[in-house]
């Protein structure tokens, strides 16, 4: 028995670290160091190579090294009768919520604005946008979009949310369902997304939505790249459908030289940081997910494959 570590960007040793200590019976081996195939029986991996994973014959549990799970449900050889467990919140909903915190002040704020004032040293002053006129709207209100609204929210903004299923949270106006989606663009000035990227939502973020905001909304995308439609963000950006974007995700990553985003003087770029996989803020959760896969227990944070998150 072994479990095998798969990320081109985390680093194994915390990870090689946490089970040795915790689960020493358990061999850990890092990809592509040497061993045998057959022996492993739990996947902890972030964006494995296609095919790596049907390539593991006794495998009893894929452990994402992230909160998404699209990186692992894109493999076509994906071998679906194995269960995945995601990670919930560990450590990323009070990153997320920070980060969604300082893009709605950014916007409320009009930083963009001075900053490029600040590059042509024109001193000048805008009429301050009152918080508790400035609703915020988050897309996704699961473990990280209940997270940033409730934070968003104490800060005295009205905030409403977005869901599949219909869900209660003090202070938060909620509404659900395509028949909701309409009504829940019209009212937000910030629009924060964070859903999963599952067939449902891919493109969510295109034309006819940001014709359903008010003019000038700014868009904040920390859920997926493929939420959004880039041409439909220019357009919008261009026409002044919308006021701004704070980008954290995207189709392609790392974003190519010459994306436009790069150089759009209306869209902040962030590099895909907005929630990062911390090791010390993980591990336990990952290690009581092998202990309770051992026992025969399903793992917290299980993945509903018919949903897709
Ligand atoms: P959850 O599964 O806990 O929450 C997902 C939410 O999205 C739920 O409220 C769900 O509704 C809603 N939802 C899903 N599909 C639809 C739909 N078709 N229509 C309306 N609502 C829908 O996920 P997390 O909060 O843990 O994570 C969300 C995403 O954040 C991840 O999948 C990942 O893509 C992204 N992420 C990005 C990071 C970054 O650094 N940028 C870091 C970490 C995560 P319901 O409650 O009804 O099921
Ligand atoms: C995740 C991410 O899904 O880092 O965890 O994007």
């Amino acid at each position: 028995m072994s479990i095998l570590f798969y990320s081109e960007t985390d680093a194994p040793e915390p990870w090689r670290d946490v089970f040795s200590r915790e689960l020493p019976h358990i061999p850990f081996r890092v990809w592509p160091e040497p061993g045998a195939d057959q022996d492993v029986r739990y996947a902890l991996v972030w964006k494995p190579k296609p095919g790596l994973l049907a390539g593991l014959p006794n495998l009893k549990a894929i452990l994402s090294l992230g909160a998404g799970v699209d990186h692992l449900l894109h493999d076509p050889e994906l071998p679906r009768n194995v269960p995945i467990a995601r990670l919930l919140d560990a450590g990323f909903a009070q990153q997320m919520a920070e980060y969604s915190v300082y893009a709605v002040l950014h916007f409320q704020h009009r930083m963009q604005e001075f900053v490029a004032q600040q590059q042509r040293a024109e001193w000048r002053q805008h009429d301050p946008a009152l918080t508790r006129d400035w609703t915020v709207g988050v897309m996704g209100l699961g473990v990280l979009g209940g997270a940033i609204a409730r934070r968003i929210a104490a800060l005295g903004f009205p905030v409403r949310g977005w869901s599949r299923s219909p869900k209660s949270l003090a202070d938060i106006e909620t509404f659900q369902g395509e028949d909701g989606l309409g009504d829940f663009l019209a009212g937000s000035r910030v629009v924060v997304n964070v859903l999963p990227l599952t067939p449902q939502t891919e493109g969510i973020l295109n034309a006819r939505n940001f014709a359903r905001m008010r003019r000038g909304a700014f868009v904040v995308n920390i859920g997926r790249g493929a939420h959004m439609v880039e041409e439909h963000l220019l357009a919008a950006l261009q026409s002044g459908q919308l006021g701004g974007a704070m980008l954290d995700v995207f189709r392609k990553e790392p974003l190519p030289p010459a994306h436009p985003f790069w150089s759009h003087p209306e869209i902040v770029v962030t590099p895909h940081v907005a929630g990062v996989t911390i090791a010390s803020e993980a591990e336990a959760q990952v290690i009581e997910n092998v202990r309770r896969l051992e026992r025969g227990e399903p793992p917290l944070g299980l993945v509903d494959l018919n949903k897709g998150y």
